[in-house]
């Protein structure tokens, strides 16, 4: 089966330029190729929702220069990109703490995000300065606002209107959730690979979907009561 939302953890731009003897803005500027790649290949796969963890709320600890080059290629990617949201009916979001972005960022995402919202084929999320703790943080500071227990508590996350992810994936071989979508990671699937984001193209997104597909989803279910379910519902 296809995945309807899968999430990406892009790890390893800077080590795969140090193997290259560069600097790690290089890994980051390949890593961006990568990024369209998938969102290319998620559009021919069939795909949803692709959502992409570019820029972590721990990621502002990163050296001032690395973090100014990140935001540069934000927006350089947004403007380059546009041609490929409308050739391939790309939705186009930003997720995150936006109140850190400059205000030039922040209208060059708006723009974008008007500008492709009557796509309707696979919607992008780029995860900028988001953290799952903050999210759930804000969301619970705007549910009591709204004097819970009113309505549902996944409808003030950042992500509301987002299915939950089926697969998430992480590259570079690093094995962890590193305070990425929290919430709503409750029943995804993870899959983990060595190969540095630079390096992960159309043949090893299909792979991780090869695997997803090998995979029984029992959501604390038994694996009789899912062999019923699915007997049931042919
Ligand atoms: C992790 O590698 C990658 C990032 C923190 C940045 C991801 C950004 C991009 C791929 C570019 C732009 C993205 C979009 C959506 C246009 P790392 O720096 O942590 O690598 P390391 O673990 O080897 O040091």
């Amino acid at each position: 089966m296809t995945p309807k939302h899968v999430a990406i953890i892009m790890d390893g731009n800077g080590r795969w330029a140090k193997q290259r003897g560069k600097e790690r803005i290089f890994g980051h500027y390949e890593g961006t190729e990568s990024v369209r790649a998938c969102a290319e290949y998620a559009v021919e796969a069939g795909i949803d929702y692709l959502s992409l963890f570019a820029f972590s709320e721990e990621n502002w600890a990163r050296p001032e220069a690395e973090v100014t080059e990140l935001m540069h290629l934000m927006a350089k990617s947004i403007l380059e990109e546009k041609t490929t949201f409308e050739k391939n009916n790309i939705r186009f979001m930003v997720v995150g703490n936006r109140s850190r972005l400059s205000a030039d960022l922040n209208r060059d995402i708006d723009e974008a995000m008007a500008g492709t919202s009557a796509n309707t084929g696979l919607t992008l999320v780029v995860f900028l300065s988001y953290s799952g703790r903050w999210d759930i943080e804000q969301a619970a500071a705007a549910w009591a606002a709204a004097g819970a227990p009113q309505g549902r508590f996944q409808d003030f996350l950042a992500t509301a209107g987002i299915p939950d992810p089926d697969l998430l994936i992480r590259t570079s071989g690093e094995q962890r959730i590193s305070n990425f979508l929290l919430w709503q990671c409750a029943y995804t699937e993870f899959y983990f690979t060595d190969t540095f984001w630079p390096d992960f193209r159309k043949n090893q997104f299909r792979q991780a979907l090869d695997e997803f597909a090998s995979r029984q989803r029992r959501f604390g279910k038994t694996g009789d009561q899912i062999t019923q379910e699915n007997n049931d519902s042919k």
